[in-house]
């Protein structure tokens, strides 16, 4: 069955995963901003679609595009896999899927969370700023909740919590 992988990567995370999945499956991958290009008629080779995306905000980049394509591609197998820096095993990423994927357009359409990691130095200015502004407003907050801490303490520097383990779930969905 040939699956393609389209996947969205700022910094890494995403793309690593992405080939992961692919070595493993011999998937064929493709970049988001490619395959945003092609006519709707390429997407006829493939039964399935694998399309990850970096987590922003609570949101996955790319995945309105997405959402998009489902009712064309309503005969194919389809899944999800974000990737953010909350670990995976935290209520907080428990939480943003039940959010992001709870919703009926989603059914029928597998979801995945994979713990990727922050780094600074590929990460693009405009982000950079953004991140030093939600650490400013962090630092001064008053009555911080536990996730504002976590939050905080995870945004402080960059780290690498990304795991091939997290792809299995998504590789055994491929070859299954
Ligand atoms: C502006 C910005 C907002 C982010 N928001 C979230 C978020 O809401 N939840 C999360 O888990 N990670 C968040 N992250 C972290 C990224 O999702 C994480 O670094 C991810 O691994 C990036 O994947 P990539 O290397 O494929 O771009 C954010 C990062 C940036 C720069």
């Amino acid at each position: 069955m040939k699956t393609l992988i389209i996947y969205n990567s700022q910094t890494g995370f995403t793309a690593k995963y992405a080939q992961w999945m692919a070595e493993a499956t011999g998937a064929e991958r493709m970049e988001f901003k490619a395959a945003k290009k092609k006519q709707a008629a390429f997407f006829d080779n493939y039964e399935k679609i694998v399309f990850g995306g970096w987590v922003m905000g609570g949101n996955v980049c790319g995945l309105k595009w997405f959402a998009e394509q489902l009712a064309g591609w309503a005969g194919k197998q389809l899944a999800v896999f974000a990737v953010g820096a909350t670990p995976a095993d935290s209520e907080m990423a428990d939480l943003f899927m039940k959010q992001t994927f709870g919703g009926d357009q989603w059914n029928g359409v597998a979801g995945f969370y994979c713990q990727g990691g922050i780094c600074y130095d590929k990460m693009s200015a405009g982000n950079r700023m953004l991140m030093k502004l939600l650490q400013k407003a962090l630092k001064v907050k008053k009555d911080k909740t536990k996730a504002d801490e976590e939050m905080e303490r995870m945004i402080g520097s960059s780290y690498d919590i990304s795991d091939r383990k997290y792809a299995e779930p998504v590789i055994n969905w491929i070859i299954e």
